[in-house]
């Protein structure tokens, strides 16, 4: 999305007219820079996740250490005794999974499972908190569909801090209808997962787990990252986990590339796009042709976030203080890849049909209800319907089984990506226009641009529980952690 001059006046205009004056310091000072993507001469190699499966999972988090940048190495929080981040957690639709979580912390923390439809007592949020020391032992039967889903703290007003530190995963689930496809699906070889982040280094190349914005880019926490992958069809699993940043995703030669899955399953066919927006928390899963590239040739995938309006998480034109960043605004590459010859099996071609989902239509839903953005002027923090998050209040009660549509109203100082737990939505209207074919399959997270209102369908099935509710909130972490979150029970 992006607005003209006269708009972006305009909404610059509005917000001063709200007294939101800080929010028109950021003012671009070239609405379209020209960003050429910088190429950094000391490429690193791709860090690809190691993988854990089975039914039984033991994670344990704990103080690691990581060379990410030149010079000293990085205190980090990982899953696993890897250097930053967790495994990657492969799971089988309907298997029955248990999850150890062993908090080697001196702190306590807790482990959600991001767009996974499970009781809410196993859902890992604010309420289910793991103490130092101790273990967490969810038990569910995994009922989504093959997608890419991710784990991270979730405590509140720690999630930023132990997020910022390196603590998440991502959880692949794999399905019977998706497995009959004729999908890339090697993991590290023709199937890449591929997380995206950003941080601030203090001066000993310490984390600054408090900066909104990082000046270093990390892909699955390479710097720099290069990646060799065969003249095929390649599939990258994309996640943003960033506190705030998005990203607006594509090649350097504006190739079509093809959107085949969204946050919570396939999409009924490939969309083909040029240009992705990924917000914090979404995930989606690509194809990209490297068939027609020479064996040796490399191409790079960057982040257009250079000529962002404001409003676009990162496109503030400032370098440094709060929501200042060396990458802001900026075009750059979050991935360079490299060309080798195909490997043996490749996938040459591109699948006409992937799922036939019946997606939920605003005719659906028989509860309708309306939640708002609020905030009270610059420095005042983001609340939903002007009620900061209380863990003892619960904001919403929903019958299982209904099927509800919920109106998320935003106002004029910022984006968000507005985050539920427990469903997989189907977006049914954006007031900014209309729902793009990518966000045309289940999600269970949305961008929501300034002034804007999405409405999105959801069926809250299977679990129900008077007493421990579920989560919504913006999935950026500075505003979860400073309120944007409510609670909502589903109950018999
Ligand atoms: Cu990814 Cu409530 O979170
Ligand atoms: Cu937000």
């Amino acid at each position: 999305m992006s607005i003209n001059r006269r708009q972006f006046t305009k909404l610059c205009a509005q917000s001063l007219g709200l007294s939101l004056l800080a929010a028109c310091q950021f003012v671009p000072t070239t609405l379209h820079p020209i960003s050429q993507p910088t190429a950094p001469s000391n490429h690193n190699p791709l860090w690809i996740p190691p993988t854990i499966s089975g039914t039984t999972i033991d994670l344990a988090l704990a103080k690691a250490t990581s060379s990410l940048i030149d010079g000293a190495t990085t205190a980090t929080y990982s899953y696993n005794a890897q250097p930053f981040w967790g495994p990657t957690i492969i799971l089988n639709q309907h298997d029955t999974v248990t999850i150890n979580v062993t908090n080697q912390l001196a702190e306590a923390t807790t482990t959600h499972w991001h767009g996974i439809h499970l009781p809410a007592e196993m859902d890992g949020g604010p309420h289910q908190p793991i103490a130092a020391g101790a273990t967490w032992s969810p038990t569910f039967t995994v009922s989504n569909d093959a997608a890419t889903y991710w784990y991270h703290p979730h405590l509140h007003s720690k999630t930023m801090e132990q997020l910022s530190y390196g603590a998440g995963g991502l959880i692949i689930i794999n399905d019977a209808h998706e497995a009959s496809l004729p999908l890339p699906r090697t993991y590290g070889s023709d199937d890449i997962p591929l997380v995206l982040t950003s941080r601030r280094f203090l001066d000993n190349n310490a984390f600054d787990t408090t900066a909104i914005y990082g000046d270093v880019q990390l892909s699955n926490g390479t710097s720099n990252a290069t990646i060799t992958l065969p003249a095929q069809f390649v599939r990258i699993r994309l996640l943003n986990a960033e506190v705030e940043r998005a990203y607006n995703l594509g090649f350097h030669d504006d190739r079509t590339f093809y959107v085949i899955a969204s946050d919570g399953g396939l999409l009924n066919t490939p969309v083909p796009v040029t240009r992705l927006p990924l917000a914090v928390g979404e995930r989606y899963e690509i194809l990209v042709d490297l068939q027609h590239d020479l064996v040796g040739s490399s191409l790079e995938f960057l982040a257009y976030n250079g000529g962002q309006p404001f409003g676009f998480p990162g496109g503030e034109n400032a370098r440094d203080g709060e929501f200042g960043s060396l990458l802001n605004n900026t075009t750059f590459p979050v991935l360079r890849i490299s060309v080798m010859p195909s490997t043996p099996n490749a996938i040459l071609s591109l699948p006409t049909t992937l799922a036939k989902n019946v997606l939920w239509q605003a005719h659906d839903a028989t509860q309708q209800r309306t939640i708002a953005i609020t905030d009270h002027g610059p420095g005042t923090p983001f609340t939903f319907d002007n009620h900061g998050y209380d863990m003892q209040t619960i904001n919403q009660t929903i019958t299982r089984d209904s099927v509800e549509q919920w109106t998320i109203v935003n106002g004029r100082t910022f984006d968000h990506a507005f985050h539920i737990h427990d469903v997989q939505f189907a977006i049914v209207s954006r007031t900014s226009g209309p729902v793009p074919a990518y966000e045309q399959g289940w999600k269970d997270t949305l961008a929501i641009a300034i002034d804007e209102s999405v409405s999105f369908v959801a069926k809250f099935s299977d679990y129900a529980n008077s007493h421990h509710p579920y989560m919504y909130h913006c999935h950026m972490a500075n505003h979860e952690d400073g309120g944007l979150m409510g609670q909502f029970l589903v109950v018999e």
